[in-house]
């Protein structure tokens, strides 16, 4: 038997960082976070030997333990003593280590499709906290739907789907690491958005409130390393978008809108500009 699981890509719709906690030097976060489809794709199977093994036709990420679903199935097999043997093969199309949540939606994916195949009867609570220990994004992921996540990524409250929308992500040619940004990230001085009427515009289904609304306060930091994101969202308002973000902690920049064809004026216009570009939707 093998079971096929989705892993689409995850964009921040509004992310704020509360304060730094002093008992272990994450970040205290809200975030309202939605998924489109974009997608990579898990097919899982059962091997004869007890091992974990790991293939992706994108050939520089790691396979080993250092992979996120490696690590979500090794954490099954321990926590629940199983000594049978799985095999997941990642066709990759989410842009890695890009703000899109890849690796954490990979990770939410193997944990939805092992459980699965294998008929362990686990809840999404149970998912989402052996996801946990894989990333701060897997419990989201875990859901997939739009939804409301605080604490350090832990505690994820469903919302009804946002506003359906087109997306436009454009994905510069660097990647940047999260823990760095973090690292640096300066609390005084930061924007911080208002998180409450965003998740308030979700709940009302009010497009034009939710586009007056989105932001995200690691916008700042990223773009004093990388002056290209904020060219990447100027250029996008300029084309037409409704509202133009990053995500998560870049360097993926996301465009909204209503109307197709601007969405497609958008696509084009950014094109010429940077290589990789996605026209998507919203997952409802
Ligand atoms: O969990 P994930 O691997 O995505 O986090 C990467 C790094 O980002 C963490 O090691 C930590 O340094 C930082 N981080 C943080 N506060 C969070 C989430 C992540 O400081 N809530």
């Amino acid at each position: 038997m093998e079971i096929m699981e989705k892993a689409p890509a995850k964009i921040n719709l509004g992310l704020d960082v509360l304060k730094k906690r002093e008992e272990d030097g994450y970040h205290e976060l809200e975030m309202v976070m939605a998924s489109v489809d974009l997608a990579d794709k898990l097919l899982i199977k059962e091997i004869p030997q007890n091992q974990i093994v790991v293939r992706t036709n994108a050939t520089f990420l790691p396979v080993d333990e250092k992979n996120n679903v490696y690590q979500a199935l090794s954490l099954v097999k321990e926590k629940y003593g199983i000594t049978k043997g799985v095999s997941v093969d990642i066709k990759k199309n989410v842009p890695v280590a890009a703000g899109l949540g890849g690796g954490s939606s990979d990770a939410a994916a193997a944990l939805r499709g092992i459980n699965r195949l294998w008929k362990l009867g686990l809840t999404k609570k149970e998912l989402c906290e052996i996801g946990f220990e894989v990333g701060t994004d897997v419990p989201y992921c875990v859901h997939g739907t739009t939804a409301f996540v605080t604490g350090r990524g832990e505690f994820v409250e469903e919302l009804p789907p946002m506003p359906q929308c087109w997306v436009i992500l454009v994905k510069p040619q660097f990647s940047v690491s999260t823990k760095k940004i973090f690292a640096n990230l300066k609390m005084e001085g930061m924007e911080h958005p208002d998180i409450d009427k965003l998740r308030e515009s979700i709940v009302e289904q009010d497009y034009e409130k939710m586009v007056a609304y989105v932001g995200n306060a690691m916008e700042k930091a990223t773009m004093e390393r990388r002056p290209i994101v904020r060219d990447i969202k100027d250029r996008m308002i300029k084309y037409g978008a409704d509202a133009a973000l990053m995500s998560g902690s870049g360097p993926t920049v996301f465009g909204l809108c209503q109307n197709y064809s601007r969405a497609k004026r958008i696509y084009n216009g950014l094109r010429g500009f940077c290589k990789e570009v996605h026209i998507v939707r919203t997952i409802k």
